[in-house]
C-alpha cells in the first residue's frame, strides 16, 4: 500500500485517508459521497488529485480499458493486477476491487478467497459484488473474514442477459420490492454499502428512507447518500453509446486523437523533434567520434566481423 503524503505535490491540501466510519460520518452530516471508477495509475492519480472519496475498481474494466462487449469475460487477475496499479497512485479515497463475475458466486469459499485477493495482492480496502439471493450469503461470508462488502442492485451489468438487457429495473411495484428485499438483506448481513444502479429516481428515494448504510447511486436519481459515474463515460474517454444517466464532464478522446494526429504530421515534416528535445555533446568530443569513425572504417565491416 501506498504511503501518506502530507501534501499531494499539485498544490491540493492532502486529506485524511476516507474510511468506511467516515462514509457512515457523511451521510449522517448529508454531506454527499464522490465515487468514481479507476483501473490504473494515471486515472487513480486524477481520483486522488480530483479529491474523490471512493474509487471503484469496477469490473468495467472488461469494457472500458479491455474492449469486451460486456464486463463478463474480465477475470481476477486481470482485477488483481489493475486495483495494484490503482493502488499505487492512490492515498486517499476508499479503495475497492469490484469482484468479476464468476470469481464469488459458486460458493462462500471462492468468495472469500477472491476478495482476500484483493486486500492481501491489490491492498484494497473493500470489496464489491453484485445481486441478492446467494449473493447475500457470499457477502456475509467475505464480511465474517474480515473484509468489508459494498453490495450493487438494481441493473447488475453481470447477469444483464437475465434480467432482459441493460435497461431500468424497479419499475414496477413488484419488481422495486424485490430491489428493496435485496438492498436490506445485503445490510442485514453487514454491507457497508449499497449500490443502486438504473432504478427510478422515486423508487430509489423512497427506498433510501429504509437504508442505514450509505447508499450510492448511477442511474438512481440524487437521493443516494453518493454517486457514481465511470471514469472513461465522465471524461469522454470513449466514444459511442452511453447510458442514459452519463454525463459527460470531458471530452478526452477527441482530445487524444488531436494530439496523437499532430504528433504524426510532426514526424512525417519532420518538424519533431526539434533541437530542443535532443541532447548535447561537447563539440571535441563530436569531432573525435568523427575521426574514430572514419579510422575505423565501420561501414565497410560485415556484422560478422564484430
Ligand atoms: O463496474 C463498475 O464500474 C460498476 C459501477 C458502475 C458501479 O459496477
Amino acid at each position: 500500500m501506498s504511503t501518506v503524503r502530507t501534501d499531494t505535490g499539485h498544490g491540493t491540501p492532502a486529506r485524511e485517508p476516507v474510511t468506511i466510519q467516515k462514509l457512515g460520518e457523511m451521510k449522517l452530516a448529508g454531506e454527499p459521497i464522490v465515487m468514481i471508477t479507476a483501473y490504473d495509475h494515471p486515472s487513480a492519480l486524477v481520483a486522488e488529485e480530483a479529491g474523490v472519496d471512493v474509487v471503484l475498481v469496477g469490473d468495467s474494466a472488461a469494457m472500458t480499458v479491455l474492449g469486451h462487449d460486456s464486463t463478463v469475460p474480465v477475470g481476477m487477475d486481470e482485477m488483481v493486477m489493475l486495483a495494484s496499479a490503482v493502488r499505487r497512485g492512490l492515498d486517499t479515497p476508499l479503495l475497492v476491487g469490484d469482484l468479476p463475475f464468476g470469481s464469488y458466486e459458486a460458493s462462500n469459499e471462492d468468495a472469500v478467497a477472491n476478495a482476500q485477493r484483493f486486500i492481501k495482492e491489490s491492498g484494497c480496502n473493500a470489496v464489491k459484488l453484485e445481486r441478492g439471493g446467494a449473493s447475500v450469503d457470499r457477502a456475509r461470508a467475505i464480511v465474517r473474514a474480515g473484509i468489508p462488502v459494498m453490495g450493487h442492485v438494481g441493473l447488475t451489468p453481470q447477469t444483464a442477459d437475465a434480467l432482459g438487457g441493460y435497461k431500468a429495473q424497479g419499475r414496477s411495484a413488484d419488481a422495486a420490492a424485490r430491489i428493496a428485499e435485496e438492498a436490506l438483506a445485503l445490510q442485514s448481513v453487514g454491507c457497508f454499502s449499497i449500490v443502486f444502479e438504473a432504478v427510478p429516481s422515486e423508487v430509489v428515494e423512497e427506498l433510501c428512507r429504509h437504508i442505514d448504510v450509505p447508499t450510492i447511486g448511477i442511474g438512481a436519481g440524487p437521493a443516494t447518500d453518493g454517486q457514481v459515474l465511470v471514469f472513461h463515460d465522465l471524461l469522454g474517454i470513449h466514444t459511442g453509446h452511453t447510458a442514459k444517466f452519463v454525463k459527460r464532464y470531458a471530452n478526452l478522446h477527441d482530445e487524444m486523437v488531436r494530439g496523437a494526429r499532430t504528433y504524426a504530421s510532426e514526424v512525417r515534416e519532420r518538424s519533431f523533434p526539434g533541437p530542443e528535445h535532443g541532447y548535447a555533446v561537447e563539440p571535441e568530443e563530436l569531432e573525435a567520434f568523427k575521426e574514430y569513425l572514419a579510422a575505423e572504417s565501420l561501414a565497410a565491416r560485415s556484422p560478422w566481423d564484430w
